[in-house]
């Protein structure tokens, strides 16, 4: 099948440009260990390309919108310097507490903080000194344009929101297609379309998780 395909090319490539991670496969374990659907969360080279994205850019500060079990933000933390912070907003107490116990276990504790609640919610409550350089959105869908407009508030002018799986295996592109997740990203890209302040793409992702896309945001 064509998942079989793509999950080939990206074992491929990783082999080459991805080194084995005890780190990270301790958080998978330990997040299917807890019954959290960690398959949902981003691939290793997905993980990757957000943390060489947080290198190149000298990012210090990073609000991860919806946290699963870390994985991502594990891959984030890393770029940051000691000083940096990824801001992880999970709905779940189990997910939250789920992030905390990787963060430790990586040793990273001191690079993340968990906000638990709704995710919309605990934005509007944030007025941060510093605002953030990167914004990754990866939370409910439906709830996209909600988080993008906070996002647009909090992160910096010359910063980036990436919004995660705006592909949907072409679902998102099917406006017969109901499906209140692929809704939500329409309902993103309606919003997007001629907003002044954020110039943005959709890259297409295909591998190992399947045909699904990042919609890009430069913060103007
Ligand atoms: C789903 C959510 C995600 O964030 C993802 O990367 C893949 C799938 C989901 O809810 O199905
Ligand atoms: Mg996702």
């Amino acid at each position: 099948s064509n998942l079989d395909l793509w999950t080939r090319s990206d074992q491929y490539h990783n082999a080459f440009l991805i080194k084995p991670d005890p780190a990270l496969e301790a958080t998978q374990n330990n997040t299917r260990e807890k019954g959290i659907n960690y398959d949902i969360a981003v691939s290793p080279a997905q993980g990757k390309f957000l943390h060489l994205l947080l290198l190149s850019i000298g990012a210090r500060r990073v609000l991860e919108v919806g946290s699963l079990g870390g994985y991502s933000a594990i891959w984030m933390a890393r770029a940051l310097p000691d000083d940096g912070e990824v801001v992880a907003l999970e709905l779940n107490p189990l997910n939250a507490e789920t992030i905390e116990e990787n963060f430790q276990n990586a040793g990273l504790a001191s690079k993340v903080r968990v906000i638990v609640g709704p995710a919309h919610a605990s934005m509007q409550a944030m007025h941060p000194e510093n605002p953030f350089d990167l914004v990754f959105i990866d939370a409910d869908k439906p709830n996209n344009t909600n988080y993008f407009i906070e996002a647009k508030r909090l992160v910096r002018k010359g910063g980036i929101i990436i919004v995660d799986n705006v592909g949907r295996s072409g679902r998102v592109c099917d406006e017969s297609d109901k499906n209140p997740s692929a809704e939500g990203v329409r309902a993103l890209l309606r919003h997007i379309k001629d907003d002044p302040e954020v110039e943005a793409t959709t890259i297409h992702t295909v591998g190992e998780k399947g045909f699904d896309g990042f919609t890009f945001a430069y913060r103007k």
